[in-house]
């Protein structure tokens, strides 16, 4: 099949925030005990972090990390997790049935989120509590000294304000699974007034309000409209989050699940700026993607997992080729809104959901999903540009007529790189691709990366890590004449990287 695409200095679609390749990490399963955090680990600092699984973190180049929940969130005290660790109580952590140990809190998690090199985007509970929890943990993290709380940070040896610009109000507080689930009128009152004395101490403070728990939600888009008809201007973001699954084992379905991501980031910035109209606005709301992945390998497996352990097997999802494929799709559908989704985590970022698994006292390994993230996180910078799209489709059940080739582009002038993003869903034909590479006509071709030729079902394991890998080339595309040629094989991920005329 042939697949024609056209690149222009024009199709400017916006600037692509770093954060959009964030991550997640949850007090959940083994996503800290046993992942991040592992005394004893040959490979564990002084501190218990394992520093084979901070190398990985670092190659994926994740500039955000949320923490510490998810549902978890929204049951957990945050004072049990800070001072004395023998002081520490063991809590009962009502969202996943498991025994929260608090060995691990609020300042592992600060000290190790400067090893990783990234930021720290922490969340609130507004389930079990509130304003009150809000201010005091602001007042920890973020003031210098000389009060109660700062003072108490400081007992603890933690001299510097760690200066925490980015807070989550809150997780998923429409969720009926939530501990102190709340309707759209309680929770948009609650989330103004958490904002708004947050505001008192910083008015630079970066705020995200929930968004409904997925599009599916019975109460999605009128969740938005209440919500943020209270609170739009104390807030600078909505959450969405969204998984995807392959349940009926339907590939061609599966890859087309980008399409319904679109489609969802779409409908919630029309919900958001229905409330800018409605409102006299001058502001648009900006969008956080803060939860986003494939899950749904372990979801009958979980069920039967004993509650009350600390740190229990959960949601330990194998990733398979075609996941990784689906993780492409979804990167591209997330770059093609870079305009508006200024923060994404992929959920989650260690053994929970994640690119990255670590057998205890083993090795750690990349999941499939590690390599379009990596490769996104690591390219995919600058400004994204429209890469319009000419090549056959197929027919979803639920989306209609999709296209075979998915693709868009990236270009960091300053630093004379661009990358093309592209996925060939096609099961059975390769894609030839011409692209009319317009203002771009004397950049030249520099790499191709390409995940293609597995078996859709192959994942790396312990005893196999590199049984799915991307492979590089300074081969297999050309530029002339400003059209630049290549071909992507079927069912394959591949990156082209361009660059810039040397001066
Ligand atoms: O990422 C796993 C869980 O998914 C999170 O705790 C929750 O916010 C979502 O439902």
């Amino acid at each position: 099949m042939k697949a024609r695409m056209t690149i222009d200095r024009d199709y400017r679609i916006g600037d692509i925030n770093r954060r959009l390749y964030g991550s997640f990490i949850e007090h959940l399963g083994r996503a800290v005990y046993g992942g991040i955090y592992e005394p004893g680990h040959p490979d564990a600092d002084g501190r218990g972090f394992r520093r084979d699984v901070l190398g990985l973190v670092r190659e994926l180049g994740v500039p955000v990390v949320r923490y510490p929940g998810g549902n978890f969130v929204c049951s957990f005290d945050w004072e049990d997790s800070v001072g004395p660790v023998e002081a520490r109580p063991a809590r009962l952590d009502l969202a996943w049935r498991s025994l929260e140990p608090n060995l691990f809190g609020l300042n592992e998690f600060m000290a190790w989120a400067k090893e990783a090199g990234t930021e720290a985007m922490m969340a609130l509970n507004l389930g079990t509590r509130g304003i009150d929890a809000a201010r005091n943990l602001l007042e920890y993290c973020n003031y210098p000294g000389g009060t109660y709380w700062s003072d108490l940070r400081r007992s603890h040896g933690v001299s510097e304000p760690y200066g925490i610009k980015l807070w989550c109000i809150g997780n998923e507080m429409d969720g009926p699974w939530q501990v102190g689930q709340k309707t759209a009128e309680e929770y948009g009152r609650l989330a103004y007034e958490t904002a708004k004395a947050m505001r008192l101490f910083d008015p630079s403070l970066e705020l995200v309000a929930c968004g409904s728990s997925f599009a599916a939600m019975p109460t999605f888009p009128d969740w938005e409209a209440t919500v943020l008809g209270h609170c739009y201007e104390q807030v600078d973001y909505v959450s969405l989050h969204s998984y995807y699954q392959n349940t009926a084992d339907d590939l061609g379905e599966y890859l087309a699940d980008s399409v319904g991501m679109g489609e969802f980031i779409d409908s919630v910035a029309s919900a958001c700026d229905f409330v800018k109209a409605r409102k006299r606005s001058r502001k648009t709301m900006m969008l956080s993607f803060d939860e986003w992945n494939v899950w749904f390998h372990t979801n009958a497996d979980d069920r039967h997992v004993d509650p009350w352990r600390v740190g229990p097997p959960l949601l330990e999802d194998a990733y398979t080729f075609e996941d990784a494929l689906v993780v492409g799709c979804l990167i591209i559908a997330l770059l093609k809104r870079a305009d508006r989704v200024k923060i994404a985590c992929l959920a989650q970022l260690v053994n929970v959901i994640a690119p990255i698994m670590t057998a205890r006292g083993g090795q750690a390994w990349r999941q499939t999903i590690f390599y379009p993230f990596l490769h996104a996180s690591r390219y995919g910078r600058g400004t994204a540009l429209d890469l319009r799209v000419d090549a056959p489709t197929y027919e979803s059940k639920r989306f209609g007529p999709v296209p075979y080739v998915d693709a868009v582009a990236t270009v960091d002038e300053g630093a004379g790189e661009m990358a093309v993003f592209a996925v060939n869903r096609s099961l059975t034909e390769r894609a030839e691709v011409e692209l009319r590479l317009g203002g771009y006509e004397s950049w030249a071709f520099a790499e191709r990366i390409e995940l293609a030729g597995f078996d859709p079902k192959a994942a790396n394991t312990a005893e196999r890590p590199l049984a799915v890998f991307p492979r590089s080339s300074p081969e297999g595309a050309s530029v002339e004449g400003g059209m630049l040629r290549t071909s992507l094989p079927p069912l394959s991920w591949s990156v082209i990287r361009l660059a810039a005329p040397r001066r």
